[in-house]
């Protein structure tokens, strides 16, 4: 059978984002009830981290070793990968140790790469381009809280980048109306514009891109914010900060939304992007959303290897 792997949520039927996040929440109740489940039993998966982690990290690590597995974090002063040995000969190599590849990287052909080296699946923990790990977290999360996804509205207020990428890919296909706020030039990809547009047409919702983050928030269901400076952007920290100005998320902002809004931010957190009000309400889900990580990485790992 030919590997699967897992780079976007593009790749994916609804249907089979449906799937894992029903994978995900029996994941969720077997470890509540503290039951003893291990498929991954004398497997393994290797984490090539190029960025730093606290929630991808941790969440996989800690899955996977519920599930009876061993992740192997490789931070980049670990291994021989980018001083000593390129990365076609890591994954050469890799692929023969472990059963799964995960990896955090800069640019997304770092995991087309990988990917057409390995004959082990390739599992995204984050590129430039993607984070749609992070998404399955947050539509569990939503869907546990309304019920169900489709006819809700998500509203994106921020920057144009790899979370709202894998939103903008995942969203529409799933019945939901996607609004975008984004400053004049930190807009997301055309490509993936494209992408968004093209299933908001297919499966009849709205797709909104503007630069009002009042008219992305009105009347949405979920408003979800991130970073305005990711990881690989500190030197543009003055000239985001500038360019954000008006974008933080607080009450008066979200008096717009419809009256059972709730908030998501995949984390880490500054103020400037959310006030303390918003962040700490009952209405935020932060918290709920980062423990999600660990289920559905779960979910993914188990769907990659064909386990459940
Ligand atoms: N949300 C997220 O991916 O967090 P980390 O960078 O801590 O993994
Ligand atoms: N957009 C952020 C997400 C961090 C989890 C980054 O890429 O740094």
């Amino acid at each position: 059978m030919k590997k699967r792997d897992f780079l976007t949520l593009a790749d994916f039927s609804s249907e089979e984002i449906l799937d894992m996040l029903d994978e995900a929440v029996r994941l969720k109740q077997k470890m509540d009830n503290n039951e003893i489940y291990t498929p991954l039993k004398g497997r393994s998966a290797s984490m090539i981290f190029q960025k730093r982690s606290t929630r991808t990290r941790v969440s996989t690590e800690t899955g996977i070793s519920y599930l009876g597995g061993h992740a192997l974090f490789l931070g980049m002063d670990d291994i021989q990968l980018g001083k000593n040995e390129t990365l076609k000969d890591t994954a050469r190599v890799l692929c023969r140790y472990n059963d799964v590849i995960m990896a955090r990287v800069f640019g997304h052909e770092t995991l087309e790469e990988l990917s057409e080296e390995s004959s082990s699946p390739i599992v995204n923990l984050l590129s430039d381009k993607y984070h749609p790990l992070q998404i399955l977290a947050d539509l569990m999360t939503i869907r546990r809280n309304f019920g169900e996804l489709k006819g809700l509205t998500l509203a994106w207020v921020g920057d144009g980048n790899n979370v709202l990428h894998s939103l903008m890919v995942a969203c529409p296909k799933l019945g939901m109306n996607i609004k975008i706020a984004t400053p004049k030039n930190y807009s997301p990809l055309e490509e993936v514009i494209e992408i968004s547009k093209k299933e908001a047409i297919e499966n009849n919702v709205e797709f909104v891109l503007t630069e009002d983050p009042v008219e992305a928030v009105k009347n949405a269901n979920i408003i979800v914010t991130d970073t305005w400076i990711s990881m690989g952007q500190d030197d543009e920290y003055q000239a985001r900060v500038k360019a954000f100005d008006g974008y933080q998320v607080n009450m008066e902002m979200l008096s717009n939304a419809s009256d059972d809004w709730i908030f998501l931010h995949c984390l880490p957190r500054k103020p400037h992007e959310v006030d303390d009000e918003v962040f700490y309400s009952n209405r935020s889900l932060v918290w709920e959303e980062a423990e999600n990580r660990m289920y559905t990485v779960m979910a993914v790992v188990l769907k990659m290897l064909n386990l459940s």
